[in-house]
């Protein structure tokens, strides 16, 4: 008997062993779920917040002139130089991308995925602009094939422009948003967006009444949040266009599914910023959201352009986010967001950067970036001193300046910092899912070469590196300088070899 329990004792033991040395001399490149893959190149990302190291940004980026980014069925795995790990992955696959930058995949912090066929139209500022050309364009996508004829177009746009995570407004139609999710679901995006929700100030048959937004709301929740890398915003359009009643419906999806963020719009334009807290019996424009529970983590509000000092205060203490949308605010002319105001340390406030197309007139970050950088710069006019000493503010202009680590910090970490989303993705910490995107500082305009080549032919170091994004932001300007997207490991766009959905009408051309 005592015999025969201590051969299976060393029965036991014996299999432990070998189990053990098999984990321990087995190659990690053959993981249990699959093979791992790598990708070999020069990588720029960020580790903090530029804007905490004013005078020596350098600290907030982590940049390896060849490095190795190892992933296991989407997600990372291991990254750093590739001289240190790749004797650590024998029989690795790996996929060289050379003479490029990568950088984790950009995010889209406020866009609308409905006005994708009406970016760019002329001359209005936001209220009229809404009635003549939005509004009318979201109403026909109850048309569910020009629905996904869009959104698919829309999703091609996202990826060639090297975007690989929106917060998405949606439209009045919950059809629409389903068909948002599927088609983002298929690309494997990782995504938010809501049913958009809309009463006042808008056609008739394009609003929807309080009850219905709410169960439309909620059977989206049911059906999407938290399915695949699908995230639900609850989404009241804006207080402008939404009664008491539908506001209330907001406060009340959020207290039942807290686990969804909010998004929406806040003091974008002077009319609409005045005339909101009348409607809503509130001293300003953030406190329509307060009244109703709605400003904490995970809200964003896009815009933010007439806050005042006192509301930028409460958003900060909130924790919440705006989204600065550049392209839009002047596109539609709707004024100068204070990036130098919101990033104060004493009260910095969560920020997301947004195209807002198609009030924004691109679906390009590196051309909101391009933009941003001008907005800066004239908000510094004010705060110099040259036209009124009293508003000189030196650390505040300074703040205003994106210079290329702040830049590409907001479209990356400090985008999936705005969202909350920052332990998914943002930067190549393992364990985070594999969003990229290789960048060419000599494409775009020719004359980028010729301002390439007087930085370097390579960038060997941070610095190098950071001049030629500056050098992408500031002269290549937009998707041009995207050479790959990837998504969850998976390279998704190729410039040149990528097919995108057809243009409507292209077939008759
Ligand atoms: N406010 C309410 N709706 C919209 C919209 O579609 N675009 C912008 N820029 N602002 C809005
Ligand atoms: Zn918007």
């Amino acid at each position: 008997m005592l015999s025969s329990v201590h051969k299976i004792k060393r029965l036991i033991a014996t299999v432990f062993i070998v189990l053990l040395s098999a984990a321990i001399l087995s190659p990690p490149s053959l993981a249990a779920d699959g093979k791992l893959t790598g990708v070999r190149g020069t990588f720029f990302d960020f580790i903090d917040d530029p804007w905490k190291h004013v005078g020596d940004e350098e600290a907030s980026a982590r940049f390896y002139a060849d490095g190795l980014l190892v992933m296991d069925n989407g997600i990372i795995k291991d990254f750093g130089p590739y001289s240190e790990l790749s004797s650590k992955y024998p029989g690795l696959e790996v996929t060289s991308i050379a003479n490029r930058i990568i950088t984790p995949g950009f995010v889209d912090g406020h866009v609308h995925f409905p006005q994708t066929r009406v970016l760019g139209a002329y001359g209005l500022q936001l209220l009229p602009w809404l009635e003549e050309w939005i509004f009318p364009e979201e109403m026909k996508y109850k048309d569910a094939a020009y629905a996904r004829e869009g959104v698919k177009h829309y999703f091609d746009n996202m990826l060639s422009a090297g975007t690989t995570t929106v917060q998405d407004f949606g439209n009045s139609y919950k059809s629409a948003v389903d068909i948002f999710f599927d088609e983002a679901s298929k690309r494997n995006m990782r995504v938010l967006c809501g049913v958009s929700g809309l009463d006042r100030s808008a056609p008739a048959d394009y609003c929807v009444a309080p009850p219905q937004f709410y169960s439309d709301s909620k059977e989206m929740i049911q059906k999407w949040h938290r399915k695949g890398r699908n995230l639900y915003a609850i989404t009241p359009r804006f207080a402008y266009g939404d009664s008491p009643e539908l506001m209330a419906m907001c406060g009340k999806l959020h207290k039942e599914f807290p686990d969804c963020w909010v998004n929406t719009h806040v003091s974008e334009n002077p009319t609409e910023t005045r005339n909101a807290p009348l409607e809503h019996k509130c001293s300003d424009y953030l406190g329509c959201y307060e009244k109703y529970g709605l400003v904490g983590p995970k809200f964003t509000a896009g815009h933010g352009v007439w806050l005042s000092d006192n509301e930028i205060e409460r958003l900060h203490k909130a924790g919440a986010a705006i989204s600065f949308c550049p392209n839009s605010n002047t596109f539609l002319g709707s004024g100068l967001f204070r990036l130098g105001a919101v990033t104060d340390p004493r009260k910095r406030v969560r920020l997301t950067f947004g195209t807002d197309m198609g009030g924004g007139n691109s679906f390009s970050m590196i051309n909101v970036l391009n933009q941003a950088y001008k907005v800066g710069l004239c908000n510094n006019t004010m705060l110099d001193g040259s036209v009124d000493p009293r508003w000189h503010d030196e650390a505040q202009a300074e703040r205003n300046k994106l210079n290329a680590y702040r830049a590409f910090y907001s479209i990356t970490l400090g985008g999936a910092e705005g969202l909350y989303l920052e332990k998914l993705i943002g930067n190549f910490n393992p364990g985070k899912e594999a969003d990229f995107v290789a960048l060419d500082w000599n494409a775009g305009p020719s004359s980028m070469r010729w301002h390439q080549s007087l930085i370097c032919q390579k960038p060997a170091t941070k610095k190098e590196a950071a001049q030629l994004l500056f050098g992408i932001l500031a002269v290549g300007g937009d998707e041009r300088c995207v050479d790959e997207t990837w998504v969850m490991g998976k390279r998704l766009y190729k410039k040149g070899l990528t097919e995108t959905s057809a243009v409507p009408g292209e077939e008759q051309r």
